[in-house]
């Protein structure tokens, strides 16, 4: 069992040891919330069951068997004391993880099932940001293929087929011409290659411009923005090649002026939460807003319902305040009494993947070089899919790890965790080589 000692206890012995946390989800960003956590003062011990390698060393990662609507987790929580529990990923969020610990009394930060549908259907979120006046692409929804087929006839390429719900990245296809629409709306509502995700689908208006990512915590009423991040989903450089969960990511991102992250929040962010609020949905938790930045203004392209990934390992270790203290404060609804503080430094994350990802790829590969790089303020690894084999750390996933440095500049930063993953070895590893470059020339006079 693991016993944390943070500095911050050290320097302040008042303060008591004493929350346990359990934190649900297994990647990167579930890395990145462990350490994060491990690094208040009022955490005594932090579990997370299934846990990788990385979260292994700060952690009990024990499995715990979910059971039927998260009854085996409710049971672990309660029998080991835990005071808070952190849900990383959608899929929980969306089968109602938080109205389940809720019912049984137990404290967790997250958005309830009714919120979560924001992410889970990207019909609904549609239909709030619509009612909300929030700037996006236009879009349809559609129930049957031959409506689908029809809408097609009045419509100019390139254009964005999306299907309703979860689908892992997988779910969103920028179409080109009349056969590659066709051919996606079919795959999609009949051969059902998404499942159930598919069954309904958005066909939407294609927007030109560079991608942010803003997140932001809110308790329903405040919203406070996090500092911006930019995500690299496609796999390959130059943003080619099929999407994945995200390759690379910096924080924070100059597409995102201060003139531009003002008007995100007032006119999208709190335009969104109000209209939950009418609709008596009380949205507490992270909100994640994917952005396109367009000639005419940021546009919602999507909203997540929890941190990114990437995203979250470029933005945590600039967050300076306790984790903690703001996610008690989200859920007490005391978010307007806390004031985020971030390092001015810029921070990247690189995501060393397996070669093949986001299709096939090997797994069971030895990673060396890790015992080479001392966790510190301004570099940390952070493990997705990696497993403990003995004394060997093993790849275990597409994406293997998250390289983060942290410099004073962009490109020092940039400079420092191509260093890193460069003292990183395993058989067909798989890293993009321009994380970065588009703030660089964003940034060039
Ligand atoms: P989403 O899951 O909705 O964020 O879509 C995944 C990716 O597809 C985004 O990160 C964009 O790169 C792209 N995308 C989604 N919607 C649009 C759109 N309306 N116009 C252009 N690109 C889009
Ligand atoms: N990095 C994209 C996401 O977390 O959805």
């Amino acid at each position: 069992m693991t016993i944390l000692n943070p500095p911050e206890a050290d320097k302040n012995p008042q303060i008591l040891k004493s929350l346990r946390v359990l934190v649900i989800g297994t990647g990167g960003r579930e890395h990145t919330l462990v350490w994060k956590i491990a690094r208040s003062p009022r955490v005594e011990r932090i579990y997370c069951p299934g846990g990788n390698a990385g979260i292994a060393t700060l952690a009990d990662t024990t499995p715990v068997d979910e059971g039927e609507n998260f009854s085996g987790l409710v049971d672990f929580a309660r029998s080991e004391g835990i005071g808070l529990t952190v849900v990383g990923p959608e899929a929980p969020l969306a089968r109602g993880i938080v109205d389940t610990f809720q019912e049984a009394g137990l404290r967790i930060f997250g958005p309830d099932k009714k919120a979560a549908r924001i992410e889970s259907s990207k019909s609904f979120c549609k239909e709030i940001i619509l009612s909300a006046s929030v700037p996006t692409s236009s879009a349809q929804v559609f129930f049957s293929i031959a409506d689908a087929m029809k809408y097609l006839d009045s419509q100019t390429f390139p254009l964005v087929i999306k299907a309703d719900g979860l689908a892992a990245a997988k779910g969103v296809v920028i179409t080109r011409n009349r056969t590659d629409a066709e051919k996606i709306i079919n795959a999609f509502m009949n051969d059902e290659i998404l499942g159930k995700a598919g069954s309904r689908l958005l066909i939407e208006e294609y927007l030109e411009g560079e991608e942010a990512s803003l997140l932001a915590f809110t308790d329903g009423e405040t919203v406070l923005l996090m500092d911006s991040a930019q995500d690299h989903k496609p796999v390959y450089d130059g943003d080619t090649g099929p999407n994945t969960g995200g390759m690379g990511a910096y924080s924070p991102a100059p597409v995102i002026t201060p003139e531009i992250r003002t008007q995100c929040l007032n006119e999208i962010f709190i335009p969104t939460i109000t209209e939950l609020k009418k609709r008596g949905i009380i949205y507490k938790g992270v909100l994640y807003a994917g952005l396109m930045i367009t000639q005419t203004g940021p546009k919602v392209l999507e909203f997540n319902c929890r941190f990114g990934d990437p995203e979250t390992q470029a933005l945590l270790p600039r967050l300076k305040n306790d984790l903690v203290d703001v996610m008690d404060a989200v859920i007490d609804g005391r978010l307007a009494d806390v004031e985020l503080q971030w390092r001015p430094e810029s921070a990247v994350c690189i995501v060393m993947a397996s070669q093949g990802y986001p299709d096939k790829y090997e797994k069971g590969k030895v990673i060396t070089g890790l015992e080479q790089i001392p966790t510190t303020q301004d570099a940390i690894v952070f493990h997705a899919g990696t497993k403990c084999d003995g004394a060997e750390i093993l790849t275990n996933g597409g994406r293997v790890l998250g390289v983060t440095a942290l410099a004073e500049t962009l490109p020092n930063a940039i400079d420092k965790a191509y260093r890193l993953v460069s003292q990183i070895d395993f058989e067909n590893k798989y890293y993009r080589t321009d994380i970065g470059q588009k703030a660089l020339k964003r940034m060039k006079p």
